[in-house]
């Protein structure tokens, strides 16, 4: 069977997923792939730091080198958060002429232009189902599977931080910060959970969607947004009484004008799809003009749906297939117009 060498930069809480998945189930690989997509190095920050899986000594370093030098690796699945040095490590990757896929949302939010355009010219690729909405296929969905739609609106919970939260104060009486104390301890919340409970995790993942589905380069510091840390427990409580529960809901819309873009809090009626997503899952609803509306909801945040995220991303890079994602990009940013957002 054909074997395609992999590697890793980054060996937290997601990267930890990725090693299990490889390491312990490389036969689904070889299943989807077919072929096996070998762990030849794991590139870590700080090799003192303790680790949940033990891998050889050889395998795991802290020289960037041992990738970029390396010809044989094709595939590294770069989970390094935050802008730098996590900017430069991809660009290395990128120059030393791997393919990489990323998790992270906020250097593509940032960044993705860039990086993009610079993969481009280098003839290769970056994938990133895992930077949006976890588990959730969205990005190869949207990417692939509705390229024959024009795309009306996105509508979706995409922060598992702040609907765990919500979900613990209206479920269990949880209070504020017990519930986010509890979202960091489980592996959901972002390194600064500031950036889940005001809204700019969601806006993130927000302009990534904008960007694929309509063309739409916007900054996320563009878009309008309000966090759930503004909400008060009375406000669950007196929507409760109404029939409503209030979940951070992020809008991509197409208007006639152009694009209308949001993120906040908002009242959602109990027993319409929306309202019932709890905890630490993600939601979308995505309605194309040809396919009408279609619901995804799944793990939004967490070791192993995300793991599994990146590592379809590993499978698909290793065949081929996320060009096609690739190629929507290209796409877009040859084009005059792409659908631009409406002012607010
Ligand atoms: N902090 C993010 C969340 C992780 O809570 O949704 C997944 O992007």
């Amino acid at each position: 069977m054909q074997v395609t060498k992999v590697a890793l930069v980054g060996m937290g809480t997601v990267g930890t997923g990725v090693v299990r998945l490889l390491y312990d189930q490389g036969d689904r690989t070889a299943r989807h792939a077919g072929q096996i997509l070998w762990l030849e190095e794991v590139v870590v920050h700080d090799l003192k730091k303790g680790r949940e899986v033990q891998l050889p000594k050889g395998l795991i370093s802290d020289d960037l080198a041992r990738i970029t030098d390396n010809p044989e690796i094709k595939v590294v699945a770069h989970l390094v958060g935050g802008l730098e040095p996590a900017r430069t490590i991809l660009l290395q990757l990128l120059e030393a002429g791997k393919d990489v896929v990323t998790a992270n949302k906020a250097l593509l939010a940032e960044h993705g232009p860039e990086l993009f355009d610079r993969a481009r010219e280098l003839g290769r690729s970056i994938a990133f189902d895992a930077a949006v909405a976890g588990g959730i296929p969205i990005i190869t969905n949207i990417g692939q599977c509705f390229s024959a739609n024009q795309i009306q609106s996105l509508r979706g919970i995409l922060n598992g931080t702040s609907n765990f939260i919500v979900s613990q104060m209206e479920e269990q009486g949880a209070d504020y910060a017990a519930a986010l104390a509890e979202a960091q301890k489980r592996g959901f919340a972002e390194a600064d959970p500031t950036m889940d409970v005001d809204g700019s995790d969601a806006a993130q993942k927000l302009a990534i969607l904008a960007h694929l589905a309509f063309g739409a380069r916007v900054h996320w510091t563009e878009i309008p947004r309000v966090g759930i840390d503004k909400l008060d427990p009375a406000d669950l409580k007196y929507a409760k009484e109404l029939g409503y529960r209030i979940k951070l809901i992020a809008v991509a819309q197409l208007q006639p004008g152009g694009l209308e873009l949001h993120v906040s809090p908002t009242l959602v009626k109990v027993g319409t799809p929306l309202a019932e997503v709890r905890q630490a899952f993600n939601a979308i609803s995505v309605v194309g003009d040809a396919v009408g509306p279609v619901f995804f909801h799944g793990l939004g945040a967490g070791q192993m749906p995300t793991a599994s995220a990146v590592v379809a991303d590993m499978i698909d890079t290793a065949v081929g297939r996320t060009q096609i994602t690739f190629r929507t990009l290209e796409l877009w940013s040859q084009k005059e117009a792409a659908v631009k957002m409406l002012d607010h």
